[in-house]
């Protein structure tokens, strides 16, 4: 079965071509269209800015998602587009746009939870261009469905600009979720400290390479963050206070030293105590249900730190870890692809006529 996903609940632009067959995922084709550099001076995203440049790129994406993928939109068998959460008016151009196409081709379309396409993010396969070009024989190319499912239940943090999520996975289109956050969500409190500290947006990203730089061993700061709620039975989260705490540290320090001397390692101390919490709080959640896996997604999931300190954590504990290729981070089309199909697959539920926007759909 061959899937057409369209993404656009934010500021990407995707289209993806995905195959199903015989219990093998494959992806043709990934195509994303950023709109980071538009935004970017605005220091976050701007709705309608974002659903302009929607309109523009959708039909320019979606032809060369068709031309990678070498197929037609005739031999489509599926169309999966986000319905929420998102912002109204970007959903509105993508559900639009993939309703027609529907319409005009006579193909099954189906309303897909973006949150449930970060889920399905973990088990797409790399598509890796480079690494398939130095090892085209060892390189697999497609995950295997039935692998997946046996590894359910699972437990997924979903860690993006908007969320921070602990989801509990029974099986596809069974969710509960189990902790969230109370306040600010991790991206978001990357994204504010990394102002705070003069660096760019989006802030993660930024605040992971300011991290890594070798700390100015001249200056010997011993600097201490809050672990906000690290301790607490119940598995929710609160970044708001460490964002205070870092205001007010940078206030302190700076009446002393020049921020250039201080950025490297505060950045170095807040990425950890947000990965702390994030590990902690994820490794007990699994333990409290006993999945049998532990998976994470959304755009934090591209921190490294956060990566291997959870996979580290997740198989001290003896669970199976899953996390995006780095391709899959981001919001993509690929993970669309796959949501709509998993879903399809168990329910057959599919919309002929009119995909719902909602902007704060929930999982479930
Ligand atoms: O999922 P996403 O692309 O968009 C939504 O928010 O839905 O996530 C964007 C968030 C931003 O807050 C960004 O700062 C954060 O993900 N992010 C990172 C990294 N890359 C992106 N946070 C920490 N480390 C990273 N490497
Ligand atoms: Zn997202």
């Amino acid at each position: 079965m061959k899937i057409l996903g369209i993404e656009t609940s934010c500021d990407e632009t995707a289209a993806s071509l995905l195959e199903v067959k015989n219990n093998k995922i494959k992806i043709l084709s990934n195509v994303i269209s950023s709109q980071v550099k538009l935004h970017a001076p605005y220091g976050g995203v701007v709705p309608s800015l974002a659903a302009r440049e929607h309109v523009k790129n959708l039909p320019k994406v979606l032809k060369l998602a068709l031309k990678i993928g070498n197929y037609k939109l005739e031999n489509v068998d599926l169309v999966a587009v986000t319905r929420g959460p998102g912002l109204v008016s970007s959903l509105l151009v993508g559900t639009t746009f993939a309703q027609a196409l529907a319409w005009k081709y006579k193909k099954p379309i189906i309303g897909v939870n973006h949150l449930e396409g970060h889920i399905a993010s973990n088990w797409l396969p790399s598509q890796n261009l480079k690494l398939k070009i130095q090892n085209l024989k060892s390189q697999k190319n497609y995950s295997l469905l039935t692998t997946h499912y046996s590894l359910l239940p699972a437990l997924c943090l979903i860690v993006s600009g908007g969320h921070t999520e602990l989801i509990l996975i029974n099986d596809i289109g069974k969710y509960k979720v189990i902790g969230q956050t109370l306040d600010d969500a991790a991206g978001e409190a990357f994204d504010k400290i990394a102002r705070i500290l003069g660096l760019g947006y989006p802030g993660g990203p930024a605040i992971e390479k300011e991290a890594a730089k070798v700390l100015n061993k001249k200056l010997r700061l011993k600097i201490k963050l809050p672990r906000p709620m690290l301790k607490t039975k119940n598995l929710d989260f609160s970044f708001a206070g460490l964002k205070t705490a870092v205001l007010y540290l940078v206030r302190d320090l700076t009446k002393t030293y020049a921020l250039s001397k201080i950025r490297t390692a505060v950045a170095q101390e807040a990425q950890q105590a947000i990965v702390d919490v994030l590990v902690t709080k994820t490794v007990n959640a699994a333990r409290e249900y006993k999945t049998k896996s532990i998976m994470l997604s959304g755009g934090v999931s591209a921190n490294k730190l956060l990566r291997q300190e959870l996979k580290t954590a997740a198989e001290k504990t003896g669970l199976k870890f899953y996390r995006p290729e780095l391709e899959y981070t981001t919001d993509n089309a690929a993970m669309i692809a796959l949501a709509g199909f998993l879903n399809y697959q168990k329910n057959k539920k599919v919309t002929e006529k009119s995909i719902k926007v909602d902007a704060n759909l929930k999982l479930g």
